[in-house]
């Protein structure tokens, strides 16, 4: 009260004199029960003019105060309300972040870790379900390698067998057919051994001249009189998986000359990662095809294929090796006719384990 009315009375007395001020209820208020009062207050102020000056706070106006310590407390409770509203939601929303960091892991690399299983009882019992699909997952990869393996094997021995046998083939330009096809069925069997066994998964992470083995992989072929090019930096430091690794850039160059004729490979660090680009001079791939050509035995067209040899597997493990790294292939149109093969490395990677 007082401070509602200082202001005033010190302008009134400037002009008039202040001689008493008074304060209190009215008379016949009942007496108060604390320092706030329901009904009205008053306020006398003695001037020097021999007048009083008289203010009269009404109930309604201590009512008003009433209202605005409801406003108050509302706008607290609602704050306190909106907080524990978005406390609890990011406690219910926590565990999803770690949920989509368990299925990247997963996506990467079946061997990944399980996911801990805490928290409340829906969240525990969505990490056991998706642990327990994990496992599964695994088991169905276990089988299917030991099915293949098993299947290799005997379709090997069975191979040998016929090579045998083709000894036995009188026609000599026959003879030498059979070995070929014979040979050939012992190479794919060969590739799709390697690829199920997915050597990629078991092999550590090392520090490795990223540089240095492009260059050894570009010297080696053009010592066998192939035309592929190097350009990039002499060496390139990088944590990675180095077998892994040189077999995928492998496969992209064998790729590049096998269809393209020519390799140039260059490499390069842009904003925190590594690009290298593999480009040739063939066909290329036309846009549709661009995302089926990295499916495990896929080919394009067979006759161009056929006189090519492979089973369609070279992408596709140059693509999980790069992804394992935490990187991506794309596909692109060379400017001036070819397939310009792009990878991107992330320069400090999320390895997977
Ligand atoms: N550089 C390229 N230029 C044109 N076509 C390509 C190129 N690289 C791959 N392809 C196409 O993609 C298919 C899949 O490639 P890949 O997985 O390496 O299998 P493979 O070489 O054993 O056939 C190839 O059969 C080929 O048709
Ligand atoms: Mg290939």
């Amino acid at each position: 009260m007082t401070h509602h009315l200082a202001r005033d009375i010190r302008v009134l007395s400037e002009t008039r004199g202040l001689e008493r001020v008074a304060a209190g209820y009215a008379a016949d208020a009942p007496s108060p029960p604390g320092w706030i009062k329901p009904g009205p207050a008053e306020v006398w102020i003695a001037l020097s003019d021999q007048t009083w000056l008289r203010f009269v706070i009404a109930g309604e106006e201590i009512g008003g105060l009433w209202t605005l310590r409801l406003v108050l407390a509302a706008g607290l409770m609602l704050i306190g309300i909106a907080a524990l509203g978005v406390w609890s939601a990011r406690k219910v929303t926590a565990p999803l972040a770690r949920f989509s960091l368990a299925a990247q892991r997963l996506g990467a690399n079946v061997d990944a870790p399980p996911m801990s299983e805490e928290g409340p009882s829906e969240i525990r019992q969505a990490a056991k379900a998706f642990n327990g699909m994990q496992n599964r997952i695994r088991r169905l990869i276990e089988d299917r390698t030991l099915m293949l393996a098993a299947i290799s094997h005997d379709l090997r021995t069975a191979l040998t067998r016929l090579g045998f046998r083709t000894e036995f083939i009188a026609d000599a330009e026959q003879r030498r057919k059979a070995a070929a096809d014979l040979e050939e069925m012992q190479a794919m069997l060969q590739s799709t051994l390697m690829f199920a066994r997915d050597d990629a998964a078991t092999e550590p992470v090392t520090p490795v001249d990223l540089a240095m083995l492009l260059q050894s992989l570009c010297d080696d072929l053009q010592d066998a009189g192939q035309a592929v090019s190097y350009d990039g930096p002499p060496h390139l430091t990088y944590r990675g998986r180095p077998v892994s690794l040189r077999r995928a850039f492998a496969n992209l160059i064998d790729n590049a000359l096998k269809y393209g004729q020519e390799a140039a490979v260059t490499v390069a660090e842009k904003n925190n990662a590594i690009e290298i680009t593999v480009g040739d001079r063939g066909p290329g791939i036309p846009e549709s095809m661009r995302s089926r050509v990295f499916a495990p035995f896929f080919r394009l067209e067979s006759s161009r294929s056929r006189e090519t040899g492979g089973v369609g597997l070279g992408l596709t493990v140059a693509r999980t090796v790069v992804r394992r790294h935490g990187g991506d292939i794309t596909l692109d149109d060379r400017p001036g006719g070819g397939l310009l093969v792009r990878i991107v490395l992330p320069a400090s990677p999320a390895v997977n384990p």
